[in-house]
Parts: structure tokens; C-alpha cells; sequence
């Protein structure tokens, strides 16, 4: 037996007891008579005394050669500490060891494995199995495990059956690069790994599986964000005999389950917003509604003066930012800047400061009267008090370039708080998205989604006006999930390959699979998948998904750990009959 007890266990209950520990040494203390360690496992830290007149000369003599995280086991006595530490649960108690032993030795590692450490990113990356042993790192890992019990939990309650899909598949098109794996037995040929197991859970359902969930690594060659890794963790569901509005109970339901339960949060129906609602109000489809700042459009107000910057704009639109008002020169030019910077890449901001005797100063005084802006001041919800921001161009991005401001300010204002939740839904998403520089249209969501009934006729006439049934969940700003009700015939899948410019054979060589099933009797069906790395972050009140992950990669998509992406040898390439030509 290694150890009786855990490092983060004992109390002053335990006084007299006679215990074993095993752990890593955090620290030691050498006071020349007295020697203290601080001893370490996941469970928390217990202190070691070892004593001259009390301990064995060679346990005593041992004690003084531990070094930094060495492995080591400890028999002795539960005792009373004389000092006592009320910020440690064991911190009443300390063990008067009888019996020491190295179980391994270390090397000195490279960054102090405390809360804080002196190690910077990329040093604990690379020795990421002893930032691991750090609370930060290992809390969060731990707290990922507690989600993803909470949502098998709720889910298999729910008669949601877990399957596991292949990895090695073919092509899914779900907007990003495929990762691809060369085939040894078939020469030419590759598996691409799944971007999502988005046919499968398709096939499922005319499976008769009924309700599928997995939590399932998806990998997308694309570029690295925040809130983005090249393999990352969907809870990836679907359902069958539904439709959109008992999908989004349900996992409005897990969604309120997990608050609850891992925040002890309790929180209203989730408001339901249209896609051209959340971007006219928020100039995003994935809006922070923790904070208002909502658009105010000013073409009425702001046009047709002698303002020609305003005039020939497609959008004039601001945004109220609370108590702003007292914002010096200097202060507004910096944001000027920030928002002229070539990430924003707006042209200039006009401001009006809305005083407290209910006047307006405004940047363009020249132009409009105190009338005017009462009018901006009521389409914005200005209080005295309050700046108003305003920008002007073509209307999309427009509205982007303000959705950036007007969460750069939220964060400034403190109003991005992080154990505060806001989730919502977005519906009714546009069904395909114009790629600007093919000029062709994309499915927004994906190929097998389906368009709003309502909608179909306008496919042939203004494609980008048809609507789909289809959905995100946002929480505080992110999009933690996403899902659509699917097409589930033969005919209606096979147009849409071909509004999305697949020839029929193109459709048939890449997704016969799926159209030759749905000939079979495909149930009506749809789904959706959150991504567990993002709503575990956001749930611990982060937004950096990396620290989530055991093992992520860093923003060059490595491995520095073990160093991969890497070259492989001449062998296994002959093996795979892949020539290189660099
Ligand atoms: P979608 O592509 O919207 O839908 O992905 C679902 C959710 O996965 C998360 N996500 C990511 N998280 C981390 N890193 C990434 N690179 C990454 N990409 C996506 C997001 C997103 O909301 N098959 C469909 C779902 C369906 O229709 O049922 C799909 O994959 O939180």
C-alpha cells in the first residue's frame, strides 16, 4: 500500500493516527535541528516534520536530500501543528515521520510549481505534465471532467444513448481545411478525420437510435483563435421525430442543468433572437447581453443635414456607452485610434457627450442643433451622462466595426463579468452565405440544413434571403453550440448540392452515402453540438480554451510537448507511397 491517506485529508481529527502519504515535495525548510516539507498530490498539500530528537537519525538524515519534486513516501504520526495555517485544510495538523522513502528522484524543473509560477507560456507548454501538477491547470481539468459528467448525466436521463463514430472518414464540408490520413492499403487514397461527426449522427438516426450524444474530439485545420483549437471537443447530439423548437428545450434544458448545477445559477427562459435582429441590434450573431450598448440606427436623424460624411453613408449608426461622458479629449482620440487601427479599419467616429443638464457637445456641433441630438440621444437610449459613438459606411461593416467598439468598451467598463451568465438563442440564420472572392453561395451552417419551408420559393430568386432552420446558443458573447433541423429526403438534399454548385456528381460521389440512406426511410431529424472546451471555459469564467485542454496546441497548431507536427521517415512514406517534393 503506497499511501493511506490522501495530502489534502488529514485534520486535527486525525491527531494520534498513524498515516502513509505519497506525493511530490513542493517544498522543503531546513532549519538545521528541524527540516519541514511541504508535500504535495492532487488532493492538496500536508506538511512533513522531521526532527532531530524525535526522528530516526537516518530518516532525519534522508529528509535533507530531498530536492524539488522528488516522488517520496511518508509513514508517521498525525500531531498537532504549533503554528497553525488557516488558509491550508491540513493546516492544523502535521506528520512526524517515522519511515521516509525516495520513490523518484527529479531534477530541478524548470518553473516553480506553485499557483504562481515564474514560468512563462511557452516553458509550461513544453513541460506541460508539470504545469499539470500546478492548481490552476489541474482545477480546470478537474472542473472539465465534473461538466462532462453533469452532461452525461443529464443526458443518458433523457434516453440519449452515447455512440462513438469513426475518425477515419471521408470528407465532411463543414467550413474548415479537412486534416488528412494517408491510406498504407489504398494507394492515392486518404481518410480525412472528422470535422464533425455530422453524417454519422445522420445515419444514426435513420438508425432508429432515436437520440444520439458523444462527446467527440472534431478536428478542423484552421487558423488558431482564443477560442479555437485544431482538435477540440464537441457534445455532438441529435434527435429524431423533432422539431426546432423541441430541440432547443432540451438542450435549453442541459444548458440550465449545468448553471445550476456546476455555478449554482439559476436562470430564466433563454430569449430567443433572429439572426438579423441580433446583427441590426448588436452588429454580431453571437451578441454579450450581459451589458446593453444596443444599436441605434441614425440615418433619420443624422442625414439629409450638411454632414457629407453621414450623407453618403449607407448606415449611420451608435451606441450609448454608460457614464462616458466625462471621457477626456484624450481618452476619445485613443479610441479613435484603437478603432482606426486596420483590425477595425474604421475611418474616423463622431461622438456626442450627453451632459447632465440634459444639453449635448458633440463632434459635429457645425452640423446638427441640440434637436438632433435629443433624437440621437432617444435612438441610441442615451442617459445624461452618457457618450454617445458613432460610426458610418457600408452597413455590414458598419455594424462590425461598432460590435468590436462596443465590446472593446464593455471590457474597459468592467462589464464583461465573469460569473455572470447571459445565454440566448439565435435563430433563423440565413441557409447559404455569398463567399465574396468565389462568388458563390456556402451553406451557412452546413449542406444539411434545411431552409425554412416558408423560404423555399425564394431559392432560385434571392438565395441569401432564405432562411434556415437553424440555431446557436451564445453565451456572454461566444457561441458555445449550434445545430439545424435537417433535411431528411432524397430530393430536397440533392437541390441543395446543387444551389451550393455540386454537379449531381459531385453530390453523388461525395454524400450518395447519406441520399442512398435517406431512401430508406429517414425519420425527420435534427440536432445540434455544443463545444465542451468553450462552455467549460466559459462556465469557469475564461475565455481562452487552452487552459482547459490537458494537452493543447499552441497558436502554430504544435505540439511542443512532443513535437509534433514532425517529419516522418523514408520508410513510412515509401509504406505510404507518398513522395515528397520540398
Ligand atoms: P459547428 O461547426 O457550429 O457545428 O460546431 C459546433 C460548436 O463547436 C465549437 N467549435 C469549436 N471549438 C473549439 N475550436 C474550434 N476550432 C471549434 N469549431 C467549432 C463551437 C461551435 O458552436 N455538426 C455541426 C453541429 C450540428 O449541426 O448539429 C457542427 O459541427 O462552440
Amino acid at each position: 500500500m503506497y499511501r493511506s491517506h490522501s495530502c489534502g485529508e488529514l485534520n486535527a481529527s486525525h491527531i494520534n493516527t498513524e498515516v502513509t502519504l505519497a506525493g511530490w515535495v513542493q517544498k522543503s525548510r531546513d532549519k538545521g535541528f528541524m527540516n519541514w516539507v511541504d508535500l504535495r498530490d492532487r488532493y492538496g498539500v500536508t506538511q512533513l516534520i522531521f526532527d532531530e530528537s524525535r526522528s530516526q537519525k537516518e530518516v532525519f538524515e534522508l529528509a535533507k536530500t530531498l530536492g524539488r519534486e522528488f516522488v517520496i513516501q511518508a509513514k508517521g504520526t498525525v500531531i498537532e501543528r504549533e503554528a497553525k495555517n488557516p488558509n491550508m485544510s491540513t493546516g492544523d495538523i502535521e506528520i512526524l515521520v517515522t519511515e521516509l522513502k525516495i520513490l523518484n528522484a527529479s531534477i530541478t524543473p524548470p518553473f516553480t510549481i506553485e499557483d504562481e509560477t515564474d514560468g512563462g507560456e511557452d516553458i509550461r507548454m513544453k513541460y506541460r505534465y508539470l504545469d499539470i501538477r500546478r492548481n490552476p491547470v489541474k482545477n480546470n481539468l478537474l472542473f472539465r471532467h465534473k461538466v462532462a459528467m453533469e452532461v452525461r448525466k443529464y443526458l443518458s436521463d433523457l434516453d440519449f444513448c452515447e455512440v462513438e463514430t469513426p475518425y477515419l472518414i471521408k470528407s465532411t464540408p463543414e467550413g474548415a481545411r479537412d486534416f488528412v490520413v494517408p491510406s498504407r492499403m489504398n494507394e492515392g487514397q486518404f481518410y480525412a478525420l472528422p470535422q464533425s461527426p455530422q453524417t454519422f449522427k445522420q445515419l444514426l438516426m435513420v438508425g432508429g437510435m432515436d437520440k444520439y450524444f458523444q462527446i467527440v474530439k472534431c478536428f478542423r485545420d484552421e487558423d488558431l483563435r482564443a477560442d479555437r483549437q485544431p482538435e477540440f471537443t464537441q457534445i455532438d447530439c441529435e434527435m429524431a421525430f423533432v422539431e426546432q423548437e423541441d430541440i432547443l428545450n432540451v438542450f435549453e434544458g442541459l444548458t440550465r442543468h449545468l448553471l445550476k448545477e456546476i455555478k449554482g445559477i439559476e436562470v430564466e427562459k433563454f430569449p430567443r433572437i433572429t439572426y438579423e435582429y441580433a446583427m441590426k441590434t448588436y452588429g454580431n450573431d453571437k451578441p454579450d447581453i450581459r451589458f446593453g450598448m444596443e444599436f441605434g440606427e441614425l440615418n433619420e436623424f443624422a442625414q439629409h443635414k450638411d454632414f457629407s460624411v453621414f450623407n453618403s453613408a449607407e448606415l449611420v449608426v451608435g451606441i450609448a456607452v454608460p457614464g462616458a461622458g466625462n471621457y477626456t479629449r484624450k481618452e476619445i482620440d485613443g479610441l479613435i485610434d484603437w478603432i482606426k487601427r486596420p483590425q477595425i479599419g474604421a475611418s474616423g467616429m463622431v461622438y456626442v457627450k450627453c451632459n447632465e443638464d440634459g444639453t449635448f457637445k458633440s463632434s459635429v456641433d457645425k452640423f446638427y442643433d441640440q434637436d438632433d441630438l435629443t433624437n440621437w440621444s432617444k435612438a441610441t437610449g442615451a442617459q445624461s451622462g452618457d457618450m454617445i459613438f458613432v460610426l458610418s459606411g457600408p452597413a455590414d461593416k458598419t455594424r462590425t466595426q461598432l460590435s468590436a467598439l462596443r465590446m472593446e468598451l464593455a471590457a474597459r467598463l468592467g462589464l464583461r463579468k465573469s460569473d455572470e451568465f447571459a445565454p440566448l438563442w439565435v435563430v433563423d440564420f440565413p441557409l447559404l452565405e455569398l463567399d465574396e472572392e468565389s462568388g458563390r453561395y456556402h451553406a451557412m451552417h452546413h449542406p444539411f440544413t434545411s431552409p425554412k419551408p416558408e423560404d423555399m420559393s425564394l431559392l432560385e430568386t434571392e438565395p441569401g434571403k432564405v432562411r434556415a432552420n437553424a440555431y446557436d446558443m451564445v453565451l456572454n458573447g461566444n457561441e458555445i453550440g449550434g445545430g439545424s433541423i435537417r433535411i431528411h429526403d432524397k430530393a430536397t438534399q440533392q437541390l441543395m448540392f446543387k444551389y451550393l454548385g455540386f454537379t449531381p456528381e459531385q453530390a453523388e460521389d461525395q454524400f450518395g452515402f447519406l441520399m442512398n440512406a435517406f431512401q430508406y426511410g429517414a425519420p425527420p431529424h435534427g440536432g445540434l453540438a455544443f463545444g465542451l472546451d468553450r462552455l467549460v471555459s466559459i462556465l469557469g469564467g475564461q475565455e481562452t480554451i487552452r487552459d482547459f485542454i490537458a494537452f493543447p496546441k499552441n497558436n502554430s497548431g504544435r505540439d511542443v510537448m512532443i513535437d509534433a507536427p514532425s517529419v516522418i521517415d523514408e520508410l513510412q512514406l515509401n509504406e505510404l507511397h507518398i513522395k515528397l517534393d520540398l
